[in-house]
């Protein structure tokens, strides 16, 4: 890409993608801080609108390290926040007055009096009354100086759902049913989720002299391309942000991956034709007008804004058999490597013909999701393999299940069972919002850790293999406010160090970076970098695989490993294994519900994606990619 003007042309908000949320955070949080001491040199207050949330943690936290080593002070600022759940108490563990206080407030000098927050108690009947209140306060105070803003997966901003006018001001809402299931891990079970909130409405927001939105990770990469790239509409409202005067949006690479210019860079501007953005494009091409590689016409290049790609790669004919053959070159029934075959267009080598293979599951049924159905080959080809269970994953088990497991252990010895006892009485006492007792977390952890071994046995695969690591960072925090430390990286660089792997298996690359998936896979790339040099590591590679909720493009596929409709099957049964996932929503109409019909549909798309590209048709695929360091 060269000229960025020509790049961003599509863009209606500008976007500014840092290599890491870390990065980003601390250049906004760099601006506020600049904002807070001009204003306290002069003896004015500075007025920020707050956000909850994965997002802005990074942000906080920065602004705690200012307040502490460089002695910002926040006495003279004024927060007001953009929502709070209706209906919970503020000592509920998921309040946002209980986010922030414990995420911001309690580590800074700011008077409680200066901080509002919407109060999720205020009854019905009195909540119109109470919303005006708080938009005159906020008027009051002198108006929004910056607004903070993260984006829901529907396009919300604040609980603006789509529907949402440009014009709406702060008001009760009802909450759209994916952003209750995005809510649902950390209220452990969609019924718990509340589903009305109190929000700043669209128009509040717009008001602020200054706007900084931030996105981290894949899954809001597709809403935020829409609010950057589309015309403005209530069914997404982040795109009334376009026309704001001093709105930012600061992204990290994922986030912003599907903006046009990084991921269609050729519709928009001059492009360096590397092989990987050529491959990206020919499948581009071949989706959009539904033809297969093989019968893409130069008509088609030129009509489609790859003229320049002919010039420098053409003819057609010569080009589309170039990239067929990589993409069929992806193909594998080998995970592991085709021992006596020539490698040299196979994804994987040949040698050694038994490979040491550590498969990292962030949470047990990571594993199966994503790459069931290549475990089982990689086991029935006689490789060594140990699946690594990063966390016990005890947080998503719902209480039913811990009280049912107690109740059997009781039955089973009698009444001798002290320790089972002992999680009856505090489930028993539990109240629905309490955090679990450490005995809780421990009989659900067993629970977690029975299925693994469970699901794979049915993958052919020993119970012996697995290995439990219980990551401090998980075993020590609560969803959004885990931190990896020294021990958790020791911890999978010694597992490493005593396999000596030929291959790795990992997911959470682009993932929330607060999420559980891509905390595993930060302390992997650590353990990894911790190893460096060691003889092993030369001759390691590193295979990405995804959760259910996202594939690979074909274009990103670097191995696909594809299965006969009877493997499928035997995939989803492991799956089912992983009783305490199953889904505690009410079934919705036509939805992918459950876990296993969404890793499903997922490996049966790709199947579909390279059968229309004119590959192979097969039921149903997994895919890979290789992740290099650089
Ligand atoms: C939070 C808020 C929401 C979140 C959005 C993203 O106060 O208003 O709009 O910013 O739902 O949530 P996270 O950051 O958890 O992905």
């Amino acid at each position: 890409m060269r000229s960025s003007a020509e790049n961003e042309q599509r863009e209606r908000l500008k976007c500014v993608v840092h290599p890491s949320a870390d990065i980003a955070s601390a250049l906004a949080a760099a601006e506020l801080a600049t904002l807070i001491r001009r204003n306290n040199a002069a003896g004015r207050p500075t007025v920020l609108g707050l956000a909850t949330g994965s997002t802005p943690v990074r942000l906080y936290r920065q602004l705690i390290r200012l307040h502490r080593e460089e002695k910002l002070s926040f006495k003279n600022v004024v927060t007001f926040n953009l929502d709070e759940y209706h209906g919970l108490p503020r000592t509920h563990p998921e309040s946002y007055w209980r986010f922030m206080h414990e995420q911001l407030f309690n580590h800074l000098d700011i008077p409680p009096a200066n901080i509002h927050i919407p109060d999720g108690t205020v009854p019905r009947a009195e909540v119109f009354a109470w919303c005006r209140a708080y938009e005159e306060q906020i008027r009051a105070a002198g108006g929004l100086d910056v607004q903070i803003l993260g984006i829901g997966r529907t396009g919300h901003i604040g609980f603006n759902e789509p529907g949402s006018g440009r014009d709406s001001r702060t008001r009760l809402v009802t909450l759209d049913a994916l952003t209750r299931r995005d809510a649902a891990r950390d209220f452990v079970g969609e019924a718990n989720v509340p589903r009305h909130a109190i929000t700043m409405g669209v128009g509040t927001i717009l008001e602020a002299r200054r706007i900084l939105l931030l996105a981290w990770g894949e899954a809001k990469a597709r809403v935020l391309a829409d609010a950057v790239e589309k015309s403005p509409t209530d069914s997404l409202p982040a795109s009334f942000l376009q026309g704001h005067p001093a709105v930012e949006l600061h992204l990290d690479a994922a986030a912003a991956s599907e903006l046009t210019r990084l991921r269609h860079p050729w519709l928009v501007g001059t492009v360096d034709w590397t092989p990987a953005i050529t491959r990206r494009a020919v499948v581009w091409l071949a989706q959009q007008i539904g033809k297969p590689v093989l019968k893409l016409l130069d008509e088609d290049y030129s009509e489609h804004g790859m003229a320049d790609l002919l010039t420098e790669q053409g003819p057609a004919y010569g080009l589309n058999i170039r990239i067929f053959n990589e993409l069929q070159h992806t193909i594998t029934g080998w995970p592991g490597g085709k021992p006596g075959a020539d490698d040299q267009h196979r994804p994987e080598r040949a040698l050694p013909a038994q490979k040491r293979v550590v498969v990292f599951s962030p949470e047990p049924s990571d594993d199966v999701l994503g790459m069931g159905g290549t475990l089982r080959r990689l086991v029935d080809q006689g490789h060594d393999v140990t699946v690594a269970y990063l966390t016990s994953g005890n947080l998503g088990v719902p209480d039913e299940e811990a009280a049912m497991a107690a109740e059997l252990v009781i039955d089973l010895a009698g009444t001798g069972t002290e320790f089972a006892q002992t999680v009856r009485r505090q489930l028993g006492a539990k109240a629905a919002y309490e955090s679990d007792t450490p005995e809780i977390r421990q009989l659900k952890g067993v629970l977690r850790r029975g299925e693994a071994r469970a699901s794979l046995q049915a993958c052919g695969l020993a119970a012996a293999r697995a290995r439990f690591l219980d990551l401090p960072f998980y075993e020590q925090g609560r969803y959004r406010q885990f931190r990896i430390g020294e021990a958790d990286i020791a911890a999978v660089a010694a597992l490493l160090r005593e396999v000596q792997p030929h291959q790795i298996f990992a997911t959470g690359h682009s993932a929330d970076p607060s999420s559980v998936p891509a905390l595993g896979f930060e302390v992997l790339r650590r353990a990894l970098a911790l190893a460096a040099g060691e003889a092993w590591r030369a001759d390691c590679r590193v295979w990405l695989y995804r959760g259910p909720d996202r594939e690979w493009e074909p274009a990103e596929i670097e191995m696909a490993v594809p299965f006969s409709p009877r493997e499928l099957t035997q995939k989803i049964q492991a799956i089912y294994h992983h009783k305490s996932q199953r889904s505690q929503s009410p079934v919705v109409a036509a939805g992918l519900h459950e876990s296993w019909q969404q890793a499903e549909h997922h490996n049966r798309a790709i199947a579909g994606r390279y059968d229309a590209l004119g590959l192979a048709e097969y039921e149903a695929i997994e895919a890979f990619r290789r992740w290099r360091e650089s």
